[in-house]
């Protein structure tokens, strides 16, 4: 693990990380949404269905390449300007966002283990992806699948609040207090001198 101070910017592979994360979860949502909500033709939701596993299994491996770096590489301070409260905050909302990050792609991929269709997941119709072991053998599927359907939905729109929550912040960060919160997880965009302090990790 780094021992330093911590760095100024985010790293490229934590920014690389970060906005393919990003992308991913976006796509997820809007595909889960169409699939689940619209009356589309039976083949094409089919396909989307797959689409939405496949990118899902590697939102959940990226999110694993992500917590590994985060954990050996530190984030960059928070400004110096902000007071305790709002950098308990914005703490609280990066653990919950990493939590979630997990927690849906695996609700996910338990819902497909236990669906009483049992359709297998082929990755962007090439790599074979096994069902979660211990639920690809149970009885009761009718009334497992629902459950953990509705719990998978429930967490992705918690997801959904969450990022709301940290568009909005980085927003603020950028337009309002105009500090280098957002500039320092975009290549290419200038970061502004003398807002920030070295001191502890965000
Ligand atoms: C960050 C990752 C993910 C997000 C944000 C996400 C989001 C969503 C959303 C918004 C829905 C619609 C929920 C509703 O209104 O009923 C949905 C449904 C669904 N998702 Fe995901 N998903 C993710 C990962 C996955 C993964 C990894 C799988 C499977 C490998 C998966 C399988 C499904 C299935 C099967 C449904 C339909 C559930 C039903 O029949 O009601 N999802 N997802």
């Amino acid at each position: 693990m780094n021992e330093g101070n911590p760095p100024s910017r985010y790293t490229l592979v934590a920014i690389v990380l970060h906005w393919a994360l990003a992308a991913g979860i976006v796509a997820l949502i809007v595909m889960g949404m169409a699939m689940t909500k619209l009356d589309l033709p039976i083949l094409f939701k089919f396909k989307v269905y797959q689409l939405h596993k496949s990118i899902g299994i590697t939102v959940l491996l990226l999110a694993v390449l992500r917590l590994g770096w985060r954990i050996w590489h530190p984030a960059p301070a928070l400004p110096a300007t902000m007071s305790r409260n709002e950098r308990l905050l914005a703490h609280a909302g990066h653990w919950v966002l990493y939590l979630l990050q997990f927690a849906v792609p695996l609700l996910g991929w338990a819902v497909v283990s236990a669906a009483v269709l049992n359709i297998p997941t082929l990755l962007y119709g090439v790599v074979p992806w096994p069902h979660l072991p211990l639920l690809s053998t149970i009885a009761n599927r009718a009334q497992v699948e629902p459950a953990l359907a509705t719990t998978h939905a429930l967490m992705a729109y918690g997801l959904v609040l969450i990022v709301v929550g940290h568009v909005a912040a980085a927003l603020r960060h950028h337009l309002v207090l105009k500090d280098d919160v957002l500039a320092r997880m975009i290549p290419g965009l200038r970061q502004r001198p003398g807002k920030d302090e070295p001191a502890a990790s965000g």
